[in-house]
């Protein structure tokens, strides 16, 4: 990643707007957990925390320290930041007639970015920066490849330049390594609602697999006719995107489903309690979007893993109203504890999430420990 200016080093996280005290909370501890020092700053409802480290050894060293934070905080395990960065500087009281000069001269002697991508919060405040976004990053590129500041062509595996609006004349210059960070612009991948889907919780369980899971991960893990229970299933979108997968689904409610989906032969209805139900047989996958208290799903959910009735698990967990990071914290932890297997733990608020956030939990077998989940 490129150097940065010690003054303004660390990390710039997006999130959804009013879960910046739940972000800075969470980057602060796995922080000083990492060992690095600093602290987060940010305002309620910007949609953005900036963790700005601390450059107690001298200059240069801040740049290090929030490389290795970046390291040690991989976008995929963090819960409430919907996309990563490594801070680069921040321009404050900009010309407006010429934004681009201060730019140049902040990126000046780094090598070529891959790609430019010019955003805003996802808030309230900042949406109507979005015309100004387009036409100031059609401005931009040009500029920056004649400084030969970005590549040529559009070029996806290298670093990405973010610059992030905050107001026209105050900005974020962030990089994003391709490897650990959203690929999508402002950390949201744009999911259209399909025709067939029953529920628009459809996106929902898309999206979890597609930010929870790797690339890799969801060509193992999601296999046709893997079998798979959906508690809560009604009127049945989960269901439908896996058995849009090709898996076999046995969908529980006490609630009416879709009949197109019963008609597809790849998912059975069963009118059961999702919270005593249990197969006959192990299933490859279970999936969980009953809303009720998080700590009550988080040990059925548990039950389920260390009774070997499902391998992996996607489940949604309600946010309390106060406290929402230590019990996040607490509901996941009584999880882990509970299930008794070894597991790759990832939860995540996802752009479809309002109060709750979404897990994947899988078992792990000795020979598919990935690196970097927590067990
Ligand atoms: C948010 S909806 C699920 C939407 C569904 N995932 C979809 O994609 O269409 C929650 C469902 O959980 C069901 N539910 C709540 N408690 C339940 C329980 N104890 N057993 C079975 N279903 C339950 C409700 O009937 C409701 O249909």
């Amino acid at each position: 990643m490129p150097a940065v200016q010690a003054t303004d080093a660390g990390l710039l996280c997006y999130c959804r707007a009013g879960f910046e005290p739940e972000l800075a909370a969470e980057l602060t501890q796995r922080a000083a957990e990492a060992g690095v020092a600093g602290h987060a700053r940010t305002q309620r409802g910007s949609g953005h925390v900036v963790f700005a480290v601390a450059d107690s050894d001298g200059p240069g060293d801040a740049g290090a320290a929030a490389a290795a934070l970046s390291q040690a905080l991989p976008w995929r395990e963090l819960i409430f930041a919907r996309q990563k960065l490594v801070l680069l500087a921040e321009l404050r009281d900009i010309d407006p007639r010429d934004r681009i000069a201060p730019i140049l001269d902040r990126l000046q002697g780094l090598p070529a970015f891959g790609e430019l991508w010019v955003e805003h919060p996802d808030t309230d405040a900042g949406k109507p920066l979005a015309g100004l976004a387009r036409s100031f990053g059609n401005a931009l590129r040009p500029a920056l490849r004649k400084a030969g500041l970005l590549s040529a062509r559009e070029d996806a595996r290298r670093v990405r330049l973010h610059v992030f609006l905050l107001e026209g004349n105050h900005l974020l210059l962030a990089a994003g390594d391709p490897g650990d960070s959203a690929p999508w612009p402002l950390g949201i991948p744009r999911l259209r609602m399909h025709a067939e889907a029953p529920s628009r919780s459809a996106l929902k369980l898309e999206e979890a697999l597609l930010v929870l899971l790797d690339g890799d991960e969801r060509a193992r893990l999601l296999q046709p006719g893997m079998r798979a229970a959906d508690l809560g299933a009604a009127p049945g979108g989960w269901s439908w995107v896996l058995a849009r997968q090709g898996l076999q689904v046995t969908a529980i409610d006490n609630g009416p489903l879709r009949q197109h989906l019963l008609d597809s032969g790849r998912v059975e209805h069963l009118r059961a309690d999702g919270f005593a139900w249990q197969p006959a047989r192990a299933l490859d996958w279970m999936v969980c979007d009953m809303v009720e208290q998080p700590r009550r799903v988080a040990e059925r959910m548990a039950t389920w893993l260390r009774e070997g009735w499902c391998r992996h698990a996607i489940f949604n967990l309600k946010l309390p109203m106060k406290k929402r990071w230590q019990e996040t914290q607490a509901a996941l932890e009584a999880f882990v504890e509970q299930a008794q297997q070894p597991l790759a733990l990832r939860a995540r608020q996802l752009y479809h999430d309002r109060e709750e956030i979404t897990v994947f939990a899988s078992v792990l077998r000795n020979r598919d420990r990935p690196r970097g989940d927590r067990s």
